[in-house]
């Protein structure tokens, strides 16, 4: 399918960057905004539009969008696949963004970008005419789409971490980080790799260093966004990590994967554990070329005495304040988080819903084991640091972990630098 590409020149992207960051955390709540779109403009606007989103891994995406367009044949979605990045995905949105594109009409929005994407005016408040029923989803989704009070995203897609691990050779998933690597033994006399997550330097390593740091009780930031990472607590979770990696426990590419090449790495039998969303759950029991389909299982992630903290993740659909057809935008994302859709996504896709009543449903229950793990694990899910200046708050924890990971900086040095440059991100 094609799409349009707009191309800045430098110097007009340039005065757009500068006219944006004048606009910095304020606004967002509705009406004309500077380096903003016109949030009031449109609401009524019905015709096609373009569903953006990343990689559709699970094939849910078109046969949903099919399904939409057989019954609105005046409203036909398109569905524009990114990559299956995540920083690729944010540095795309941007881009069209940034060139006011309208034919961006409704983009999925990780939920680490609600805040810096509602606070520069992309995203249409949705309050008011555009306002939506959030009661049945659950709450920490729609905290996540939500920016100063004003909800600017409809959560489609929840995500929590789990332990995928080989029931074949370790009957008894680990409970804690410590018993988890002291079967590494068993990993090693079958020249497997023992564990592996997201290491490579992007957003999914802000996702899993948050997670050793969480679990072993610190904190990035306090509730004012100020940086509390800088702690006993943290630098024993990070240390975890960067002593698994050291002593080969995390495999030596371990730092070369994103959540495809980890996912692939377990298919292929190469791994013994390995940290990754539910998505994978459907994809390693069904493709033809995995070697694990009968031998893996998930558990909660493991955690210093009991169950580990999950960062929370997970997507949702926002309406462009540039869209021509604001009404249809909407209602394709309400659409979304109907009970027959968000049951497609669990049973087809593995994808984790975001409303409670899909997890205890009967059938998806009985398709999907792990069900009940991961509705555990987004409860108790921690958020990554909410704040418009996201970006340079995750290259401070991003770039101080990948340090730690390849020795290149103590432990103790990383969260200090991780702290200092936290705080020099706002
Ligand atoms: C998943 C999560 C998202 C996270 C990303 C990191 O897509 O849903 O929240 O940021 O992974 O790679």
């Amino acid at each position: 399918m094609k799409t349009r590409k707009y191309l800045l020149p430098a110097a007009v992207a340039g005065v757009l960057a500068i006219s944006l960051s004048a606009c910095g955390g304020g606004g967002g709540g509705g009406g004309t905004q500077s380096g903003g779109g016109d949030a009031a403009a449109n609401l009524d606007g019905r015709g096609p539009i373009t569903y953006v989103t990343g990689k559709d891994n699970a094939a849910v995406q078109q046969p949903t969008v099919d399904r939409w367009n057989a019954a609105h044949p005046d409203q036909k979605v398109t569905l524009k696949e990114q990559t299956d990045k995540a920083d690729q995905q944010h540095d795309d949105l941007v881009q069209h963004f940034q060139s006011k594109d309208p034919g961006y009409d409704l983009v999925t929005v990780d939920v680490v970008w609600t805040a810096e994407f509602a606070a520069k005016g992309w995203l249409q408040p949705l309050k008011d005419k555009m306002a939506v029923d959030t009661s049945a989803l659950l709450p920490a989704t729609v905290k996540a789409a939500t920016y100063n009070n004003t909800l600017f995203a409809v959560p489609v897609h929840s995500d929590g971490g789990m332990l995928y691990y080989r029931k074949d050779l370790v009957p008894t998933p680990p409970k804690t980080w410590d018993e988890m690597m002291s079967m590494c033994s068993i990993a090693k006399s079958n020249k497997i790799g023992c564990y592996a997550g997201q290491f490579q330097k992007y957003e999914g390593l802000t996702v899993n260093a948050a997670e050793a740091i969480n679990t072993f009780g610190g904190k990035i930031v306090d509730d004012a966004g100020k940086s509390t990472v800088n702690s006993a607590e943290a630098k024993e979770g990070l240390g975890k990590l960067v002593e698994a990696y050291k002593d080969g426990n995390i495999p030596t590419e371990g730092i070369t994967f994103q959540e495809e090449q980890g996912r692939q790495a377990f298919e292929d039998g190469k791994l013994l554990f390995l940290r990754n969303w539910p998505y994978v759950y459907n994809l390693a029991k069904t493709d033809g070329s995995s070697k694990v389909k009968d031998s893996f299982a998930v558990a909660p992630l493991p955690g210093k005495d009991g169950p580990g903290a999950s960062s929370l993740g997970g997507h949702s659909a926002a309406v462009s304040v540039y869209s021509k057809y604001k009404a249809t935008a909407l209602d394709f994302a309400k659409f979304l988080t109907e009970d027959e859709q968000q049951k497609f996504f669990a049973l087809k896709g593995s994808l984790a819903p975001v409303k409670a009543n899909i997890y205890t449903d009967a059938e998806i229950v009985a398709q999907a084991p792990y069900m009940p793990t991961l509705l555990t694990s987004i409860q108790n899910a921690v958020p990554r640091p909410v704040t418009p200046f996201y970006p340079g708050v995750t290259k401070a924890v991003q770039d101080n972990a990948y340090s730690a990971l390849k020795g290149e900086k103590s432990v103790d040095q990383a969260i200090a630098d991780m702290q200092a440059a936290i705080d020099a991100a706002k």
